[in-house]
């Protein structure tokens, strides 16, 4: 690791965190511990992008730290906040709303999958997103960005408006004797056997916050008797196990909870295939709730433990904020310089 490389990641506090966000997101999170200096943000701005009811704005924002911390971040050696708690995120974004390309923001299919189909009915906010999002990371400069397979888009947008940024101010940022590459290209960091988890229900759709059945999802504060009925009820097909991996192709939902059970178990999915293949849905099923029980277990009764103790979960996010804000700040006072603001000294 070289001093100048940094993590940085953002969970939306709306709705139940799910084993989606567990193995897509949270699961590297703890991992990078080991090789950077992690930055993990609630990003309480993002989520307010849709309508959320505010009590339970509150409430998730404290969920989601709880998960983080449950499922082993270490906000003492790493920084853990909420987005809001720091400004300079938001002041960043309206000047990334001023380099984006409404072009660019066109193609964004998170948008348009979440405006549906009554676009004008939209908030401006969940248009203007992706900028936020490149704040977020490029307030930190942050050069890696663990996220799941459906951020690769934004990620790449990021890219493009560090990449204008410093192009469009390049003489300015010479002449202020910076960086050239001012804002270095983040990089996302989309790995593991689960990047992106399908729905239980249905193995062609994502595994997500919003989808109305429950069925649909493991939630990370399930407990034991509700994990056990998801799998039992998740979709299959009639045929068996294939020993190979080649034989899940075209079989989404078997392909599905064969990558849940490598995720969970650190087991490739070929090594599974040579246990499980040939045998009936219901063992490898009965395998997949013990072993599901095994490792979210654990984190659900933390969170349960931490959702109790809503002052010391606070605390966590004004300390991880004021750490966070001594490093935005910096960055933002040279991008006020940089585009050409007054400010004091
Ligand atoms: P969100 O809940 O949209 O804030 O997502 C938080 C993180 O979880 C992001 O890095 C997403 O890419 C990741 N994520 C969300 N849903 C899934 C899924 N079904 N499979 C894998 N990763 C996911
Ligand atoms: N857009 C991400 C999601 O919906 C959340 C997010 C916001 C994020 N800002 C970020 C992720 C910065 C990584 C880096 O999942």
């Amino acid at each position: 690791m070289t001093a100048t490389e940094r993590v940085f990641s953002g969970v939306q506090p709306t709705g139940n965190l799910h084993l989606g966000n567990y193995l897509g997101a949270i699961v590297n999170f703890v991992k990078l511990q080991n090789v950077y200096n992690c930055i993990y943000c609630v990003v309480d701005l993002h989520a307010i992008t849709v309508w959320q009811d505010p009590a339970e704005l509150t409430r998730s924002i404290r969920e989601v730290t709880a998960a983080f911390i449950a499922s082993g971040i270490d906000p003492k050696k790493h920084i853990v906040f909420n987005q809001s708690q720091v400004a300079e995120h938001a002041e960043l974004a309206w000047v990334f709303n001023c380099v984006a390309r409404l072009g660019w923001l066109n193609r964004m299919t998170q948008f348009k999958e979440k405006a549906g189909k009554d676009r004008e009915n939209a908030s401006v906010g969940l248009y203007a997103y992706p900028s936020l999002m490149a704040a977020d990371i490029l307030v930190y400069r942050a050069t890696h960005v663990p996220v799941g397979e459906d951020q690769k888009q934004h990620l790449e947008l990021s890219r493009d408006i560090a990449q204008k940024f410093n192009n469009d101010f390049a003489d300015s940022i010479k002449a202020h004797n910076l960086d050239p590459v001012f804002f270095p290209p983040p990089e996302p960091l989309i790995t593991g056997p689960a990047t992106r988890v399908m729905s239980l229900r249905d193995g062609t759709k994502k595994m997500s916050k919003s989808d109305p059945s429950d069925y649909s999802r493991i939630n990370l504060n399930d407990d034991a008797d509700a994990i056990a009925q998801k799998v039992r009820k998740a979709k299959t097909d009639p045929e068996p196990l294939p020993g190979e991996e080649k034989g899940l192709e075209h079989r989404p939902e078997a392909d599905n909870l064969v990558g849940i059970y490598a995720a969970l178990s650190g087991r490739t999915k070929a090594d599974l295939l040579g246990e499980f293949g040939g045998g009936q849905f219901s063992n490898f099923k009965n395998s997949l709730v013990d072993l599901a029980v095994e490792k979210l277990g654990p984190i659900g009764m933390e969170m349960k433990k931490l959702a109790a103790d809503p002052a010391y979960v606070d605390s966590v996010l004004i300390d991880g904020s004021n750490r966070a804000r001594v490093i935005a700040a910096e960055t933002m006072s040279s991008v006020k310089d940089i585009v050409g603001f007054i400010r004091k000294r």
